[in-house]
Order: C-alpha cells, then structure tokens, then sequence
C-alpha cells in the first residue's frame, strides 16, 4: 500500500546523524506536541521532545538536541537517552524511557505510522506569540 502523502515528514537524508529533526505533531483536539527524529543504526526512531525527569524541558529547543556516542543529552541536567530504545542510561531520570512516537521509511522519505498523532509541520510549536516571552527557550 502507497504510503499517505499526508503522514511524509521529511527525507530521510534531512535528518541529520548528529542531532536531532524537530517537528511539530497534534493528537486530536489536544495541544500540539513536537517531537524528533533521531537516527539509528536500523533507520531512524521518533520520541516526543520531552525530558523525563522535567516533562515539560524539551530536548531539542529548536537547534537540534545534543548528541554522545548515539544517545540524545537533555541539556538541562545532563540525562542521556538511548537514540533507539528512549531509554535513560544516565541521570536524574535513569530508568525512564521517553515517549515513542511511530515512524518509518519508505523509498528514502520518514512517514509517521503513529495512529495517535498527525503531522503538522517541520519545526518546532509556533505559539502564536507577538515575540519571545521571557522565559521562552528559542534560541535564534
Ligand atoms: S530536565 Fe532533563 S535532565 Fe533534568
């Protein structure tokens, strides 16, 4: 079956090997929620941009998440996950795993398989904001 065009993300050559592809995803009538990309040894694996020790830190704040030897580092408090599994080796949340988010390739192109969300864009939640607030994260 011909994947839905709808449900393309990016080329999978768009995703970078040493960081991290921030997109921006919607579950129903919810707020949106972003979430990365990240490469793996298989392909590349989706998680939802959000720490597991502080669930409302994100991990790529708009300019890819650091990278060490294939695990993504929160760069609040240092936690390190593994890019395939979500699971925290290191940190004040070793031991969580951060949330999946289904995604596969087909001929070269990251589709989102994951029933629970759509795809809304490439990028990271447009708030609607007039500008930064003070305690905005976006780094420019
Ligand atoms: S918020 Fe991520 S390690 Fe503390």
């Amino acid at each position: 079956m011909a994947p839905d065009p709808d449900r393309r993300i990016a080329p999978l050559d768009a995703v970078p090997a040493d960081t991290t592809y921030l997109v921006t995803l919607r579950n129903g009538d919810d707020d949106p929620r972003e979430a990365v990309l990240v490469r793996t040894d298989d392909g590349v694996a989706g998680w939802l941009n959000y720490c597991r020790h502080l669930l409302d830190v994100r991990l790529d704040k708009g300019s890819g998440a650091p990278m060490r030897d294939g695990e993504l580092v929160c760069a609040n408090h240092g936690a390190y996950f593994e890019a395939d599994t979500g699971y925290c080796t290191f940190g004040p949340c070793e031991g969580a795993t951060l949330e999946p988010v289904d995604v596969s390739v087909v001929d070269g192109d990251v589709y989102l398989t994951d029933d629970d969300y759509a795809f809304v864009e490439t990028g990271g939640i447009d708030d609607g904001s007039a500008g930064p607030s003070p305690t905005s994260n976006f780094e420019f």
